[in-house]
């Protein structure tokens, strides 16, 4: 099986972030069915489907914006591609049932894509001028509809909590008393409350960077989606199998990191083996050609023997 080229972004949605490591750590067998829970631009699906020919790959985004990518997908491997659009925190009933155990790698790509940052229609970005939108699946509650009706109280927890901002009480007063004159609704103007609450920059960062990071983080129940979706992997998977996870931010590493403790073969309950002892990050060649892969920390592990047995919603075959 040949190896995958680090720049691999044809399309120009995103460039993928440690792929070679991806496909290495999966150890992808030709014939193996692999889940790519976050497709965005295809980068790690187009590398399983060169890598491992033969193997199938089942794809996953919220994002409607994807759809065009997964059809040329599709029309270039018909028969050993297939796209799902829907959250991953519902893996089980995404994935069709006789599937169910058969699984022989799973990998999430967490967080944002670039053409999600870059386009400032999105609201993800405090850097471009746009919308308080920030909706991954472009579905649900706004980061706008947010800061317009929720209590002083809530918006300072969120900061806190899905932000790590120790100064989410003085943010969310300075948001609070700019609504009551009249709505926020775009970025800059978010940007620019901010930084009147709190300054421009904590060094070399905007210190509007972990607000943004909270809303999104909020807005898109990204927390919650994580662990739900580690919870259904455990069932998914063949023995054997791999589950493959890059996560950009402390929040989702330390799930991660937690989760796999928890299920770990010698400490915890023994429904996976832990493959990597330390987190691993990307060489310094793959941060110097894509800067926005600098945050990134890879974990893996390898499913045991031990059955484990999920709870199947009534109305799931
Ligand atoms: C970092 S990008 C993935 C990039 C991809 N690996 C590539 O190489 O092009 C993350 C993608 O995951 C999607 N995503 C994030 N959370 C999700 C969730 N809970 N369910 C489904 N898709 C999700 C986002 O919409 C985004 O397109």
């Amino acid at each position: 099986m040949g190896r995958v080229g680090v720049m691999m972004s044809a399309n120009g949605y995103h460039i993928p972030v440690m792929a070679s490591e991806v496909c290495s750590w999966l150890e992808l067998i030709p014939e193996g069915i692999y889940v790519d829970a976050t497709f965005g631009g295809g980068g790690y699906s187009e590398a399983l489907l060169k890598t491992a020919p033969g193997c199938q790959v089942l794809a996953i985004d919220q994002d409607p914006d994807v759809l065009p990518l997964a059809q040329k997908l599709k029309e270039k491997y018909p028969d050993r591609f297939d796209f799902i659009q829907g959250n991953f925190s519902q893996l089980d009933t995404l994935i069709p049932y006789h599937q169910h155990g058969h699984i022989q790698g799973i990998v999430f790509d967490l967080g944002v894509s670039s053409h999600q940052v870059d386009h400032g229609s999105r609201g993800f970005s405090f850097q471009k001028e746009g919308p308080l939108d920030m909706r991954m699946s472009q579905q649900g509650q706004t980061v706008g509809d947010l800061i317009e009706t929720a209590s002083e109280g809530h918006i300072a927890d969120i900061l806190y909590h899905y932000g790590q901002e120790f100064r989410a009480r003085k943010i969310a007063r300075r948001i609070v008393e700019n609504r009551n004159k009249s709505s926020i609704t775009s970025t800059l103007e978010l940007r620019r409350i901010i930084h009147s609450a709190v300054g421009k920059k904590v060094g070399k960062i905007d210190s509007a960077t972990k607000s943004f990071q909270a809303f999104r983080i909020y807005v898109n129940d990204e927390c919650f989606a994580l662990k739900s979706a580690l919870e259904q992997v455990l069932g998914l998977l063949a023995p054997k199998g791999r589950v493959v996870i890059v996560s950009f931010h402390s929040l989702e590493d330390g799930i991660v990191k937690t989760f796999f403790k928890e299920s770990d073969s010698k400490k915890g309950q023994g429904f996976l083996e832990v493959l990597t002892k330390r987190v691993i990050t990307p060489s310094e060649e793959e941060i110097q050609n894509n800067p926005r892969a600098r945050s990134a920390r890879l974990r893996a592990a390898s499913r045991t023997l031990v059955p484990f047995s999920s709870v199947h919603k009534e109305g799931d075959q």
